[in-house]
């Protein structure tokens, strides 16, 4: 039997590694089974407790954007103007649950005045790293599709993703994590306002179509993307992962289609 004990930890390590811990977080462990230090005690109230007004003001502070219903209001990120704003909004958000566990925001990469921008599904240990978007192995991969169709993506290819931060273990990134980065990813692309949108993945595809349909049955075909914040909707084209092709190399051909028609449709848009 593998012995678990300080004594051997080696077969510790191994241990957690087939357990898929691929990351070492801390230098020094934590242990989460203590009980939290008693909370110092308080002293008496000496003034009359604040109104429910100034509690709110008080709980929110106002460098954290509130995230609203569309019912009551605009999102802060309609606010922003340009990309350098709503980069800079994302960064200082603190409502996504992800952000604790990530160490970079990953924001976007490559030209923001590109025709073409693709929107991934969430960061791996890679991106955490660099806080750049595609940037490991599938990341390679994506580069090369783009630039089989005569891209590239220091200069033609804007890339970022539905949520902004890696999910612990890579995860796929749950309804209300990409629900509260939403708005900016909507913003993000009224601010782009591509020519052509390309959804790799089929979680980027459901969630900026609003469907449940899996990424086979939306590939391949054309879609509009819409938002208020649009003069027009935006041509959009579901792709296959390059994760996905990675494990299924005989899909490259769909792919290869897809990128096809990508080029076709930049061609005939207008400049
Ligand atoms: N997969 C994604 O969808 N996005 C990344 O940034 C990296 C891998």
């Amino acid at each position: 039997m593998t012995d678990l004990s300080l004594s051997d930890p080696a077969a510790l390590l191994r241990w957690y590694v087939d357990a898929g811990v691929d990351e070492c977080i801390g230098e020094a462990p934590v242990d989460r089974f203590k009980a939290p230090p008693p909370a110092p005690a308080r002293a008496p109230a000496a003034t009359p407790a604040p109104s429910i007004a100034a509690r709110a003001a008080i709980a929110a502070p106002a460098a954290i954007p509130v995230i609203t219903p569309a019912a009551f209001g605009p999102h802060p990120a309609d606010t922003a103007t340009s990309v350098a704003e709503l980069k800079a909004m994302v960064e200082a958000f603190d409502g996504c649950g992800l952000k604790q566990f990530a160490s970079k925001t990953v924001f976007a990469d490559g030209n923001p005045s590109a025709r073409v921008m693709f929107v991934g599904e969430a960061p791996g240990a890679d991106e955490d790293r660099q806080g750049l978007p595609f940037v490991g192995v599938s990341g390679k991969l994506l580069d090369r599709m783009i630039e089989s169709i005569g891209l590239s993506r220091a200069e033609s290819a804007y890339i970022t993703n539905v949520v902004f931060w890696r999910p612990p273990g890579n995860r796929a990134p749950t309804d209300e994590e990409i629900a509260v980065c939403m708005p900016f990813v909507r913003r993000h692309i009224e601010l782009v306002n591509p020519a052509v949108l390309v959804f790799v993945g089929g979680l980027s595809a459901k969630t900026l179509l609003g469907t449940t349909l899996g990424i086979t049955r939306v590939r391949g075909k054309w879609h509009e993307y819409s938002s208020p914040g649009l003069a027009a909707p935006v041509p959009a084209m579901p792709l296959f992962h390059p994760a996905y092709l990675l494990r299924s190399p005989q899909q490259k051909r769909f792919a290869w289609r897809d990128l096809l028609s990508i080029r076709e449709r930049l061609d005939q848009a207008k400049a």
